[in-house]
């Protein structure tokens, strides 16, 4: 039997990216997948179709996660669907690196709206379903620990993120519910290109390509690594207790 053969998982932010590639991956090992994008539709029901025309089960729901009642609507949808909910992955985020000097209040609240409001009001809308043995795992970054120069305002996400993540396991152990993190190094994606940033990996965190869907192979494998033994609801990892894997890769 897969290892998340009954599951119902949501992942948020999964019509592209890293995103994709965890919904894919939790798909192989059994999971019943909800698809969320923001906007992109197209996107979401490839992820779906790929999904679907390997023998998985997956939708595609659209939500706004910074939202609250989109938000709400994404759980709805995957309870109305699959009737339960096992893993919840908060994805979804925006990114934009600015030096200290060029951010704007737009910016911040942008940024801050879909990173950590948007992640907030995931867990909270799913929260009420999920059971003992259920697992929450929010994707952070490594910029939290690495702290590169203009990206101020992401890396205070990521930082929250993991400040989060570390409340809940402790707020949500008592249920048996674990709430930990992931802090992917650099993947390339549809906004991340090495070029472009502000920080050159150092040589420990190797760049993961995905930019085509060819290449979506590489994070999806690195995923099956990390991402699945931490959804599994049968894991042996305490429930309280947060892992943030930080080895820079997904
Ligand atoms: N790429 C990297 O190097 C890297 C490294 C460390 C951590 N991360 C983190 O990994 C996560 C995914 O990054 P990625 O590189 O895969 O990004 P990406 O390719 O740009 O994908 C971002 C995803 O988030 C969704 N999204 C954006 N705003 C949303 C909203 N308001 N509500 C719901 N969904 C929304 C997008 O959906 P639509 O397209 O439909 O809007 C898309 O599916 C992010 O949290 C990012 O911070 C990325």
């Amino acid at each position: 039997m897969s290892k998340l053969t009954d599951k119902v998982a949501v992942v948020t932010g999964a019509s592209k990216g890293i995103g994709a590639a965890i919904a894919k991956s939790l798909a192989a090992e059994g999971a019943s997948v909800v698809v969320n994008y923001s906007s992109s539709k197209a996107g979401a029901d490839k992820v779906v179709s790929e999904i679907t025309t390997s023998g998985g089960k997956a939708i595609a729901v659209r939500g706004d996660v910074s939202k609250a009642a989109e938000a709400q609507g994404v759980i709805d949808a995957a309870i109305k669907k699959f009737g339960h909910l096992d893993i919840l992955v908060n994805n979804s985020g925006v990114y934009e690196f600015l030096p200290i000097e060029a951010f704007t209040e737009e910016h911040y609240n942008k940024i801050f709206k879909v990173n950590v409001l948007g992640l907030l009001l995931t867990t909270q809308a799913a929260v009420k379903h999920l059971g003992e043995g259920a697992s929450i795992i929010n994707i952070g970054s490594v910029v939290s620990s690495l702290t590169p120069p203009n990206s101020a305002v992401y890396t205070g996400t990521k930082g929250a993120v993991d400040a989060i993540t570390g409340v809940l396991a402790k707020e949500l152990g008592p249920k048996k519910i674990r709430v930990n993190s992931i802090n992917p190094g650099m993947v390339e994606a549809a906004l991340v290109k090495p070029t472009t940033l502000p920080l050159s990996p150092p040589s420990s965190l190797p760049t993961i390509p995905s930019g085509s869907q060819a290449s979506l192979s590489a994070p999806a494998a690195a995923s099956a690594n990390h991402f699945v033994p931490t959804a599994r609801c049968d894991s042996d990892a305490a429930a309280g207790l947060p892992r943030h894997n930080t080895k820079g890769e997904l």
